[in-house]
């Protein structure tokens, strides 16, 4: 497969949605982590208050019970000691001077005293300077002394920083994986795609014997191409078919014609005469009535092959159908010595085309007819049950041998019983056809003797 450029790959759908779904879920991911960040921050800031808040309290006590000198020892201790490096402590005398404490003077931010107060310290760690961001609470102790208590925030910091990274490694890996999916699916996408335009590609090129390539994976590709390939079957069919009826009427319709013509100009050349110009006339219009009949017979055949037909379907009782054309082939029967009966009970409504549906059952008997000998019965016959209407047409003549049965549907195809008898042999093709439009059975079976064709409709409910 050759890979697709970049750009095309960006210009899918595929991609487009899973940008899409890359920044919203990188929003919703950058929301979460947000509302995480500001939790943590505000826990951690509030232990940092409550633990200052206890401590000034204890303080406070030590003083009210065992006096300044006993609150200098307890802070000198505590200003002193190794885990006091985030603690600061300040005690001042009531004009702000130093009296102990880990802080050299009074922060002048600090005003007063009685408040929160953020410091920042300057001091020098390892011969470095550093600054340190400390939150402060200042407290004012009976008989005027000030006590300043405070944590360094650093810890506070750090968290800080670790949570912002992450948040922001998080964002960047949705990111990527988005984008990398969106760019997977959309390379997968546009290689099916790229299948399906050179299978159509092919067939533009005139090979109509391509299909479209499917993997049976069931996905929506496979149906797109199992539609598609089923598209082109249909079209493959009627461009066979549609060959086929340009060959046979070339082929058919051209010995006629040049019989006619050959006839027309040997009465030319003959003698001036009336009477034979007459006669040459009436053969010439019988010649003219055969070309018309198949030129009529293959349009019919071409109009229920064609889909344009579809959309003249009504509801058909075919039980109606079949009197009528009985009653229309009665007098021919009798002419011919032979027995046509009926029977059908109605209504057997289906979804058909009248005039096909006429034509069809017509060159039924017509066949039926004209196949049998004299003194033959010929049965046309119409139920229905539960789903199915059933149309047939038997008669007690040589039948069509289980070989041919396939083979007589085809166009201009006549076998060795008909010779003597006028026909193009359409008169089945067209019954195959209105069989295939109306999507309904066809049967040619043994009626032993004789040939009995069933025509198998699905029924359409009548309310
Ligand atoms: N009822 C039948 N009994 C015996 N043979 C039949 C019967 N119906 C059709 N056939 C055979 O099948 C062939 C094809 O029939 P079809 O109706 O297609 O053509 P046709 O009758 O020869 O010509 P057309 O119907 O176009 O006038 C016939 O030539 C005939 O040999
Ligand atoms: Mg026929």
């Amino acid at each position: 497969m050759p890979s697709a450029p970049a750009h095309r790959l960006y210009r899918t759908s595929a991609f487009r949605l899973a940008l899409l779904y890359a920044v919203l879920f990188g929003s919703s991911v950058l929301v979460l982590l947000g509302v995480i960040y500001w939790s943590i921050l505000a826990v951690v800031d509030r232990q940092t208050t409550d633990n200052i808040d206890a401590e000034i309290r204890g303080l406070a006590e030590q003083y009210r019970d065992e006096g300044l000198t006993r609150l200098v020892e307890i802070l000198g201790e505590r200003s002193g000691s190794v885990g006091a490096r985030n603690n600061v402590y300040l005690l001042a005398d009531p004009a702000f001077r130093h009296i102990t404490g880990n802080l050299e003077e009074w922060p002048p931010a600090a005003g007063d005293g009685g408040g929160w107060v953020d410091l920042e310290l300057r001091t020098t760690e390892d011969g470095r300077a550093a600054i340190h961001n400390v939150r402060a609470r200042t407290f004012t102790l009976p008989g005027g002394y000030r006590l300043l208590v405070g944590r360094d925030l650093r810890e506070r910091a750090e968290l800080r920083q670790i949570v912002l990274e992450s948040l922001v490694w998080t964002l960047v890996g949705t990111l990527a994986l988005g984008l990398a999916g969106g760019f997977l699916m959309s390379r997968n996408l546009l290689r099916r795609v790229d299948e399906i335009s050179a299978a159509a590609q092919r067939i533009m090129r005139g090979d109509l014997s391509q299909r479209v390539p499917a993997n049976d994976s069931g996905d929506e590709f496979d149906r797109l191409a199992g539609a598609l390939n089923e598209m082109l079957d249909q079209i493959e069919q009627l461009m066979t078919g549609m060959r086929a009826v340009t060959d046979s009427l070339g082929h058919d319709l051209r010995s006629p014609l040049t019989h006619l013509k050959g006839r027309i100009e040997m009465t030319l050349r003959g003698p001036t005469d009336i009477a034979a110009y007459r006669s040459a006339l009436d053969d010439a219009t019988a010649d003219v009535d055969a070309v018309l009949k198949t030129f009529n017979a293959l349009m019919s055949v071409a109009t229920a092959e064609a889909g344009t037909a579809r959309a003249e379907m009504t509801d058909v009782d075919v039980a109606e159908v079949g009197r009528d054309a009985a009653e229309l082939y009665e007098p021919l029967a009798e002419e011919k010595g032979q027995h046509l009966s009926f029977a059908g009970a109605g209504p057997a409504v289906v979804r058909g085309h009248r005039q096909l549906l006429a034509q069809a059952v017509a060159n039924l008997l017509d066949n039926a007819l004209k196949y049998s000998p004299a003194g033959g019965a010929v049965r046309l016959s119409v139920d229905s049950d539960g789903e199915t209407v059933h149309l047939r047409v038997a008669d007690n003549g040589p039948g069509v041998g289980a070989e041919d049965r396939e083979r007589v549907l085809g166009r201009f195809v006549r076998l060795d019983n008909s010779r003597g008898e006028a026909g193009s042999g359409l008169g089945l093709s067209l019954v195959a056809a209105v069989a295939k439009l109306h999507g309904a059975k066809l049967n040619l079976e043994d009626n032993a003797p004789g040939l009995r064709v069933v025509l198998a409709f699905p029924k359409r409910d009548v309310p």
